[in-house]
């Protein structure tokens, strides 16, 4: 309906959009400014019929299992940064991890995610172990890892171990603007050559960034949608920037909802069948965050399996929501959360329409 009240050149820059990807720098850019009335509900409208191609209404849930939030990198925006001197760090024994894992595929998950900052006690020996052992008691489980960089060869190991999945956020496209928000010591090469890395390995690999990070522009957001483009990833996390008190960002401006809204509709367009969560940034962001990402073309939510007494220490950023809910009352609550939206979460894997064959 909203199409009516659209310019012709609006709707035809959303259809090329869909048919092609092929947009210049100023399509893109007139896309995530365009202020026309219906517009933003158009895109969604269209980013939704084609999620609904693919996936048709179903939701993937991924279990989050935060196993460790101590971190040898010092990002300017995160909370369990090394630099941090007022969080409570720990690390969950291999016993823990494997016991919320148990939890986790008793609650209908299928897909656990072991999720940490760069920890160095979680040596390849280490993760080896826990990745071949979660394999073992959960053959019809994906298992991801979302646990930063590392060399070709420990990737190599974790996937031979039984990891499918890899999660590493290349966080901008943009050389500078990375400079910008992490140390000198890392490097925007490496974190490229990671994902470059994983993909080589045969990893199923999400990248993303945050939207509405300090410094950044307009233009570095269509870069990050030009570098999607041309990597392809099978799953792009991207959710609101919000500042975290103890870091030298605490009084930066939060990442704006719509915008995020946006981009999830603009990325399914450009990638069809990717996997797109609805994060938990963007539900803190917005009480009702996680729906309007739904309808705006995610199809994955991926709530908290961490134990509860760990939960308040794995504070990326500020109010993260959830972290006194078990993970129990989080699945029933994102259950209906989700009816709601006319979509139905499913106990599947999810795995990317690319790779589903592998996985029967
Ligand atoms: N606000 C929003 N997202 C954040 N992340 C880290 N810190 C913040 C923050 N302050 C995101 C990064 C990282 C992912 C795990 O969480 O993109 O890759
Ligand atoms: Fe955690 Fe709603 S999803 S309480």
């Amino acid at each position: 309906m909203e199409e009516m009240h659209l310019s012709r050149s609006a709707a035809e820059l959303v259809d090329r959009l869909e048919r092609t990807g092929d947009l210049s720098d100023g399509e893109f850019a007139d896309i995530l400014t365009c202020g026309e009335p219906g517009f933003v509900e158009y895109l969604a409208e269209r980013a939704r019929a084609v999620r609904e191609r693919a996936y048709g209404k179903e939701v993937y849930l991924r279990g989050l299992i935060e196993f460790t939030n101590i971190c040898r990198n010092d990002c300017k925006y995160c909370g369990i940064r090394r630099g941090n001197k007022h969080v409570e760090r720990y690390r969950l024994t291999e016993e823990e991890i494997l016991s919320c894992g148990d939890i986790g595929r008793k609650l209908g998950f299928r897909t656990i995610v072991l999720q940490g900052g760069e920890d160095p006690y979680f040596t390849d020996e280490r993760m080896v172990s826990i990745v071949r052992k979660l394999r073992e008691r959960h053959p019809d489980c994906a298992i991801t890892l979302s646990i930063g960089e590392r060399e070709k060869e420990s990737y190599q190991r974790l996937f031979d171990a039984g990891a499918d999945r890899y999660l590493l956020r290349h966080e901008t496209a943009d050389r500078e603007h990375y400079a910008m928000l992490h140390p000198k010591e890392m490097s925007f090469d490496h974190r490229m050559r990671c994902l470059r890395d994983l993909r080589e390995i045969g990893y199923q690999v999400g990248c993303g960034m945050m939207v509405g990070s300090p410094y950044q522009t307009l233009s570095h957001l269509v870069k990050d949608l030009r570098f999607l483009r041309e990597f392809r990833p099978e799953m792009v996390g991207i959710g609101p920037f919000i500042p975290h008190h103890e870091t030298e960002f605490a009084d930066q401006p939060a990442g704006s909802v719509e915008m995020t809204l946006r981009l999830l509709s603009v990325i399914r367009l450009l990638l069809p069948d990717v996997l797109l969560p609805a994060t938990t940034a963007l539900g803190t962001a917005d009480p009702f965050g996680r729906e309007k990402g739904l309808l705006a073309g995610a199809n994955v939510i991926m709530p908290n399996l961490s134990p509860t007494n760990v939960r308040g220490k794995y504070l990326l950023y500020d109010h993260k929501i959830c972290t006194g809910d078990e993970a129990a009352e989080c699945i029933r609550c994102m259950t209906l959360r989700v009816a709601k939206t006319g979509y139905q979460v499913v106990e599947s894997r999810g795995d990317h329409a690319r790779r589903r064959a592998e996985n029967p």
